[in-house]
């Protein structure tokens, strides 16, 4: 498993748990739903993994006065739309990656076909979620737009084909990799940010902040995801290290080299702590320790 035992346990544990709760419950067995796509569905989704992009919807929404519960519901939709994701990107005909989570890829245990359609169905199921379980209904459409723009053709997918495209670029420069990075990665992890305000409340001043405050972790986050393939383990993270050089992948290393990577990463974040002053203290500590997370992080 990706897990350490000796590792820490983050301040926000108590969001994971609920999240973890929530997800089970969501990803339940139907009498619709033939078993084995259920069971590839909560294999992926049921895994494991940080998740940080439900925590900063709770997060946000608190530090906008709202309760953390009133954003489970887009909480559980970000981390199964992050969960589809996952599946598609480990596809042999994306990064062809064996191991996601410290477990078997979904492709590899379930076959092909059933990966693609267990990530349609997590892909769905989020959508079904916002609509129905988030309150009051302009609050739901709000995020429904928020959460289908940041993954769709303009946002995560379309940062997916750029990737996939950066390889056969002659000449890469830092322009192209953040614009790829902020879709890719980015984009979801903002809207993180948006859907939580929102539920929690916010106002457009603190609403922009979140979501400059996300654009920033976004960044540093697939920074430090790019450098963690070089300078990781496989038992920390997870997932196989080494891909990208061999997988000829345009990446942060790989046009600044580790240190100068690391130095964007650190302004980012700093970047990102410096929104959060318009919050009362108190509240914004968790986002503050969060994005101290994303740069530090091993795992
Ligand atoms: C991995 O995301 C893929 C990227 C967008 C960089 P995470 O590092 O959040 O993966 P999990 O959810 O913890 O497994
Ligand atoms: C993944 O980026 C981005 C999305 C899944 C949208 P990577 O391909 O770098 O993620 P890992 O390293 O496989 O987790
Ligand atoms: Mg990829
Ligand atoms: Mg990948
Ligand atoms: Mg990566």
């Amino acid at each position: 498993m990706s897990k350490q035992a000796a590792r820490p346990e983050p301040s926000w544990q108590i969001h994971v748990e609920q999240v973890e709760t929530a997800l089970q419950r969501y990803v339940a067995p139907q009498d619709d739903c033939p078993p084995r796509l259920q069971e590839a569905m909560a294999y992926s989704l049921l895994a494991g993994g940080k998740r940080l992009r439900p925590v900063l919807a709770l997060l946000a929404c608190e530090a906008c006065g709202g309760k953390a519960e009133a954003a489970l519901p887009a909480a559980c939709a970000l981390e199964m739309v992050h969960t589809y994701s996952l599946i598609h990107d480990d596809l042999p005909a994306m990064d062809d990656d064996d191991l996601r989570r410290g477990r078997p890829t979904s492709h590899v245990v379930f076959g092909e076909a059933m990966a693609i359609l267990a990530g349609d169905g997590l892909l769905t199921l989020a959508f079904e979620i916002l609509a129905r379980d988030i309150c009051p209904g302009d609050t739901a459409a709000a995020c429904c737009a928020d959460l289908a723009s940041a993954a769709g053709y303009c946002g995560m997918v379309g940062g997916q084909v750029a990737d996939l495209e950066a390889g056969q670029q002659s000449v890469p420069n830092l322009e192209t990799l953040e614009r790829i990075h902020e879709r890719k990665t980015g984009r979801l992890l903002r809207s993180a940010l948006t859907m939580g305000g929102r539920i929690g409340g916010a106002d457009a001043q603190l609403l922009d902040a979140l979501d400059e405050y996300g654009r920033c972790v976004g960044l540093a986050f697939q920074i430090a995801d790019d450098l963690l393939d070089v300078t990781g383990s496989e038992q920390q993270l997870g997932k196989a290290v080494g891909k990208d050089a061999g997988q000829g992948k345009l990446t942060y290393p790989s046009l600044l080299g580790i240190e100068d990577s690391r130095d964007r990463a650190r302004e980012l974040i700093e970047r990102a702590c410096q929104c959060l002053t318009v919050f009362e203290d108190e509240r914004a500590r968790p986002l503050k320790s969060l994005a101290q997370f994303v740069l530090e992080r091993d795992h």
